[in-house]
């Protein structure tokens, strides 16, 4: 089996590339080891920069998020008992950010591709990329029907943070940068809507929380816990609990109850590595950069990555030029390092870590004030949060 780009995942960036690619006559075949059952109904992401929406939009693959997302124009910060709210929209200039979740897009996107006759191996198994630094790489995998060698130009590593793709560059090619978080995030998916239109992030002694609607019927919440905390000890009864002592207003909010669809812990973990390239294999996503979730940019930077891979692959069939390729770790990890600083900086100063003095909390306490009183600070906030326009942060 031959084709141009072999795309080993198909996660937001293998699909999203596959289409891309499509789009500018390049040809791919994407390798995924789980079922198209399984990532259709995976919960992961679901804040939109403006720049992802427009990019699904703009390369059709955005009808159904045109009908059905939420655009929001605000969040609110929530700190000793008050509900701050900042219009991102008015703050940056118009852009707005959207709630759409990720498996909708993964649906969406697998539409796509199958209505262009598109080739995805589901539940492959014993995947392997091999001869990455020669011309010639393959893609080894299985299938019911057997043994499978997918000779590539190129392959793309869009096999997230556990996949198989960066595993296996040479130890000492690649270097990693990482900070772990000493904590974790149990969140829950709720079979009922919010009244608040804002993603709400709240600072509270006891931790950080969060809630924002997923759907005109779903609302998702976070807790802070600890990072080996088990799962059993979270009854929905003590989640509820808890909610209501962290997000609490002294106007009295209470959370809108209703049946929990699915409970997780996440850990929360920052990590990049450098170069994003090794021979002919592209790694494209979280197979390449992990941010804690609070800035909500895990999806977005995947985005931003087969934006900029796309282009630069199609531009070697084209013309055989292969400038664009050779740029494409450092165009995109000018982007990565702003956003793995916005993510840490959103994280550090809403989470309470356990070796805090009250020293720290005071700081905490006093960067929230100043957001939520100077313009300037929460520009800061704004212009990061729905996403820098593409050109400035060169991706
Ligand atoms: N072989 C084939 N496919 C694999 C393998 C493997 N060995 N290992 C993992 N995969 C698949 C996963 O099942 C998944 O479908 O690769 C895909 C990777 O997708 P994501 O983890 O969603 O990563 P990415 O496309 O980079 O999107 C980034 O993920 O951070 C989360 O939610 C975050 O939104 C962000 C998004």
């Amino acid at each position: 089996m031959r084709t141009q780009v072999g795309i080993v995942g198909a996660g937001p960036a293998g699909l999203l590339l596959s289409h891309l690619l499509h789009l500018r006559g390049v040809e791919s075949v994407i390798v995924e080891n789980r079922s198209r059952d399984y990532i259709e109904q995976r919960v992961r992401a679901g804040v939109l920069e403006q720049g992802t929406v427009d990019l699904l939009v703009e390369s059709g693959a955005g009808e159904r998020l045109k009908r059905e997302a939420l655009v929001r124009d605000g969040i609110e910060l929530r700190f000793g008992g008050r509900r701050h709210v900042l219009n991102l929209k008015e703050l940056s200039g118009g852009r707005a950010y959207t709630i759409y979740a990720q498996q909708e897009i993964v649906k969406d996107l697998i539409g796509v591709r199958l209505a262009a006759g598109g080739q995805m191996h589901f539940e492959a198994t014993d995947v392997g990329v091999h001869g990455l630094d020669t011309t010639a790489p393959r893609i080894r995998f299985r299938t019911d029907g057997g043994q499978v060698e997918l000779q590539c130009d190129f392959i793309a590593g869009c096999d997230g943070f556990h996949g198989i793709s960066r595993p296996s560059i040479p130890a000492g090619a690649l270097t990693v940068f990482e900070r772990v978080y000493p904590f974790g995030w149990l969140g829950i998916l709720v079979d009922a809507a919010t009244p608040e239109q804002e993603t709400v992030y709240a600072w509270h002694e006891r931790g950080f929380g969060f809630f924002n609607r997923r759907s005109p019927t779903l609302t998702r919440h976070f807790l802070q816990v600890a990072p080996d905390e088990d799962i059993a000890n979270w009854p929905d009864e003590r989640i509820w609990r808890e909610l209501r002592v962290r997000l609490a207003t002294d106007d009295g909010w209470q959370p809108v109850e209703g049946p929990v669809l699915s409970r997780n812990i996440t850990e929360m973990r920052s990590f990049v590595v450098e170069p994003m390239r090794y021979g002919r294999l592209y790694l494209a996503g979280d197979a390449a950069h992990i941010v804690p979730p609070t800035g909500a940019k895990g999806l977005n930077l995947a985005v931003a990555d087969v934006r900029v891979l796309a282009p630069a692959l199609a531009g070697y069939y084209a013309s055989g030029r292969t400038d664009l390729l050779d740029a494409y770790s450092d165009t995109c990890l000018k982007r990565v390092w702003r956003v793995e600083h916005f993510s840490w900086w959103m994280t550090s100063m809403l989470h309470r870590f356990p070796d805090d003095d009250v020293f720290q909390r005071r700081l905490q306490r006093s960067q929230l004030d100043y957001i939520v009183s100077s313009r300037a600070a929460a520009t800061t906030l704004a212009e990061n949060y729905v996403g820098l326009p593409w050109t400035t942060a060169a991706a």
